[in-house]
């Protein structure tokens, strides 16, 4: 199994380098964090962010492991290693928590704000920062909701218009609220892993996936899906939670030391996407696709049915839509 181990960024983790013992040695805390994505995405580069900013902070106390690609197992299996103390951290989903937790599909309401700067500032506002506290139903502690790019379409036809989707099968990430925005199309959700997509695509398996620019671009997609469709319908964020035993054995600036440290680093990654999103839409376009700007009217009465499921289901939805208009 592979992992990324990571000592004070400092002297100290050059004479570390040269003489692993001594500071392995002084190292009192294991932190073991589990990811589904890759090395390359930015989310996983957050935390492995994390373990030398914490390295750094407790002056070689802490040393980190970052298990990516869910080397550890699924998101499933992660919560569950969590919750148990197999596991101290993840930099999970809200997706997979959204199917324990009907709340967080608040996050999720679709056209909640139109771009990831806007995105940024809500998942750091006093809405989200509250909406962590459910965390500790499950047993755990969440200190942070980070981001990934916002959501758009992209096809493997050309000129689509919403009406032209149903029928069709489209990858979705697998929980219920995307389930239900898709279903409210006609539209089949198919659930496809992200390293299986590129060829669902290229064999016909799904006629196109719900998706983001870094994945359009980091996996190619537009090889076999060259029409994007720039909806920005829904956030799709990440949420970064420490196993309930892990946290209440640490003291109190450990757990300082930790909460500052995702929190600085959780900063780092919105502002990767603020740069990197019209950049990987510039890339894009420069592939010589079609690319196509979408309106939220172009989901017709979707957005209002979904509205009318999820606002009695997930309650915080009113409060983060009074928040996102003081945004603007
Ligand atoms: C997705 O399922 O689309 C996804 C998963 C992890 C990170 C970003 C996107």
């Amino acid at each position: 199994m592979k992992r990324r181990t990571f000592l004070k960024a400092t002297s100290l983790a050059a004479a570390a380098l040269a003489a692993p013992g001594i500071v392995r040695a002084g190292a009192e805390k294991k932190l073991r964090i589990g990811t589904i994505t890759p090395g390359s995405h930015f989310w996983t580069q957050t935390m492995d962010r994390v373990g030398v900013s914490l390295a750094e902070k407790s002056g070689g106390k802490f040393e980190t492991q970052v298990f990516p690609s869910g080397q550890v197992g699924n998101e499933a299996t992660m919560i569950q290693q969590i919750q148990s103390g197999g596991l101290d951290m993840g930099f999970l989903t809200v997706a997979e928590f959204s199917n324990r937790l009907d709340d967080m599909a608040a996050l999720f309401t679709p056209y909640l704000v139109p771009d990831v700067s806007q995105a940024s500032r809500l998942l750091t506002g006093p809405t989200a920062t509250g909406m962590l506290e459910q965390y500790s139903s499950l047993g755990m502690k969440g200190l942070g909701f980070g981001l990934g790019g916002m959501r758009h379409l992209i096809s493997r036809e050309a000129g689509l218009t919403s009406a032209d989707l149903a029928g069709r099968k489209y990858r979705i990430t697998p929980f219920a609220p995307l389930r239900d925005f898709y279903e409210l199309m006609d539209v089949a959700p198919t659930p496809v892993p992200l390293p299986g997509l590129f060829d669902a695509l290229a064999n016909g398996q799904v006629d196109g996936a719900d998706i983001d620019l870094e994945l359009a671009w980091k996996l190619k997609l537009y090889d076999q899906a060259p029409n994007l469709t720039i909806t920005s319908q829904m956030m799709f964020p990440v949420v970064a939670v420490v196993s309930g035993r892990y946290w209440a054995a640490l003291s109190d600036s450990e757990k300082q030391m930790l909460s500052e440290s995702v929190a600085e680093q959780i900063d780092w990654l919105f502002a990767q996407y603020v740069e990197f999103e019209p950049k990987w839409l510039n890339d894009l376009k420069g592939t010589g696709i079609n690319v196509a700007e979408a309106a939220p009217d172009f989901f017709g009465d979707t957005v209002t049915k979904w509205n009318g499921i999820w606002e009695a289901k997930a309650p915080s939805i009113a409060a983060l839509r009074a928040e996102a208009k003081e945004l603007t």
